[in-house]
């Protein structure tokens, strides 16, 4: 039987491909630590790494630069270590650590700056397993450190409903199977699909609360974050498209979706 082009396909290849751009997200967030802390950014740890695409990115930009990349799953980290960390030079290598781990048992080495990318803190469905993830997150950083939270929303993602994307070689499925309003759950799918027909179905599956801007601020406040603030990405006129410049804004647009950044500050002495 000849092979189809799902079964030989890499599902963290195809993920890396559609989702993630981690140079560009990586730029904006050292972009943003040097306006607010007025220093380049050196320590950075990446929670929920999955493949520590991000962590890569960070050592590459700099030989002072150290990374550390906490995530629970074995066979990811062993994905990242094979396709990932091989590409950089072995001294950039050697700035990145990879620990298997529960996000809120890791407290050490305390870095400058924290990341929770792509949403995956919205696995946390009960406000107070949220407050602990927040608190540890407070407890991982230097005085004055910074915690960045990327965050989904608008009325788009309080429904159900499925959107496809045409990308090099394989097609990108985003579906939204289920939403429940009094829990601010949805249950959500990627699918890829490929040109002889076949698909990797559910290649990935998220259960996740979409935590609103407001009561995650108030949380990250109500823990002990003293500078808390939203990003809010601009629009162009006619197309209304994201421009992918964010800004710091104290009031958004009523978007059908939107992806804001967080940033909140661990007090300095
Ligand atoms: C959506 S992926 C995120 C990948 C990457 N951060 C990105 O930007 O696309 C979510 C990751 O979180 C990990 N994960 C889920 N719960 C975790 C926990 N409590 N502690 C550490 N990692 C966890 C999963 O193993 C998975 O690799």
């Amino acid at each position: 039987m000849p092979k189809t082009l799902a079964s030989a396909a890499d599902r963290h290849d195809l993920y890396q491909r559609s989702v993630q751009t981690p140079d560009r997200d990586i730029r904006w967030i050292c972009n943003a630590f040097r306006k607010l802390a007025g220093r380049e950014l050196r320590t950075f740890r990446e929670d929920f790494c999955g493949t520590a695409a991000l962590s890569c990115a960070f050592v590459k930009r700099h030989p002072e630069n150290t990374a550390i990349s906490v995530d629970l799953d074995g066979p990811t980290l062993d994905w990242g270590t094979r396709h990932n960390l091989t590409r950089l030079k072995p001294e950039a290598r050697e700035r990145v650590r990879l620990i298997q781990a529960d996000v809120r048992d890791v407290v050490r080495p305390k870095v400058e700056l924290l990341a929770a990318a792509n949403f995956s803190w919205f696995i946390f469905h009960e406000r107070a397993a949220l407050g602990t993830y927040f608190k540890n997150c407070l407890k991982s950083l230097d005085e004055g450190g910074w915690l960045f939270l990327d965050l989904w929303g608008g009325s788009e993602a309080h429904a159900c409903h499925s959107e496809t994307r045409r990308l090099k070689g394989f097609t990108y499925t985003w579906d939204q199977e289920k939403f429940d309003p009094i829990g601010g759950k949805t249950l959500a799918h990627i699918h890829f699909g490929f040109r002889d027909g076949s698909k990797l179905e559910r290649a990935f599956t998220y259960d996740w609360r979409l935590w609103s801007l407001p009561e995650t601020q108030d949380l990250l406040r109500e823990v002990g974050f003293d500078d808390v603030h939203v990003y809010w990405e601009g629009a162009h006129a006619e197309s209304g498209k994201g421009t992918g410049i964010f800004r710091r804004r104290t009031e958004g647009t009523p978007d059908l979706s939107y992806v804001a950044y967080v940033m909140a500050r661990r007090p300095a002495r």
